[in-house]
């Protein structure tokens, strides 16, 4: 591998488990100084203090001011400056609204998005400051489209769009990009714990994976990739951008066609 982000600065949130933990892996394999947060420590993240001598782990809440405060100012303390922001921390959370409680409704909006525009708060002043910096939210395509079901988290994921298109708003002028990955459904423990559960309806759970043009679904590396893309050089000329990462899941709708045609 080329370590293309060589000493790139790196600030991971959600980092103990499925897509924050892939990006840390991966970006520290590229050369970044990885520093996660989370509220669960992880074996995993060994992994990514191997591959990244300098990395380090905080625990701690995205909806914590005071934690994530805490945690960039040591970034900035021991490494300077932080490069890149990735914020994977997200729960699940939903259903038709009249069923909804008011506590699960505003504990999915905080972690999800208060905690997403926390960790941007935190971040931003170094990278105006250096007129540099990467903002790497993840929503998801239930940010992008409505879902059965879906209120608590698409309501969640749809403000997490917003905030980065707005974040690449005012900040675009002082070199400063920002960009939200958009995942299909991906084989985490998150994933896991609901859609891959036993108690999951097959036939659902099959529905959803067909809505995947490629007829599978996406793996945690596979948005790291992306992130990894977002974070690089390569996209220099890339922000606003809320980026589908889910197998054409958002292409459009499956209507039979392609099964009459014999294009499976
Ligand atoms: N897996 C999918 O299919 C999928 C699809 C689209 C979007 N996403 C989004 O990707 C992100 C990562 O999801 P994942 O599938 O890797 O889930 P995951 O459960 O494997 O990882 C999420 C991590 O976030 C951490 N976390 C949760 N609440 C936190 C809090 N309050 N403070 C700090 N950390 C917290 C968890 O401890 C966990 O380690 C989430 O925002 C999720 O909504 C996932």
């Amino acid at each position: 591998m080329d370590r293309r982000l060589e000493g790139k600065v790196t600030y991971v949130t959600g980092a103990a488990s499925g897509i924050g933990l892939a990006c840390a892996q991966r970006f520290a394999r590229e050369g970044a100084v990885v520093v996660g947060l989370d509220v669960q420590e992880s074996a995993e993240w060994k992994q990514v203090e191997e591959s990244a001598p300098a990395a380090g782990f905080h625990l701690g809440d995205v909806r914590d001011e005071a934690a994530q405060q805490a945690a960039v100012d040591a970034i900035l303390a021991e490494h300077g400056q932080i490069d890149v922001l990735v914020t994977a921390a997200g729960v699940t959370g939903g259903g038709p609204v009249h069923l909804v409680d008011l506590e699960d409704w505003q504990r999915v909006q905080d972690i999800n998005l208060t905690g997403t525009f926390l960790s941007a708060k935190m971040v931003a002043p170094g990278m105006i400051e250096r007129r540099s910096g990467s903002l790497i939210t993840v929503a998801s395509v239930e940010g992008l489209e409505g879902a059965e079901g879906g209120s608590t988290y698409n309501a969640s994921k749809g403000g997490v769009v917003q905030l980065t298109r707005c974040m690449a708003m005012d900040y675009g002028r002082l070199g400063i990009r920002a960009n939200c990955i958009c995942p299909g459904f991906i084989d985490t423990p998150l994933f896991r714990s609901v859609i891959g559960n036993e108690s999951f309806p097959a036939e659902s759970r099959d529905r959803i994976r067909l809505q995947h043009k490629l007829g599978r679904f996406g793996l945690p590396e596979e948005i790291a990739g992306a992130a990894f893309f977002l974070a690089s050089e390569d996209s220099s000329f890339v922000t606003g951008v809320a980026l589908p990462v889910d197998g054409g899941f958002v292409a459009g709708h499956s209507v039979g066609v392609v099964e009459m045609m014999g294009l499976t």
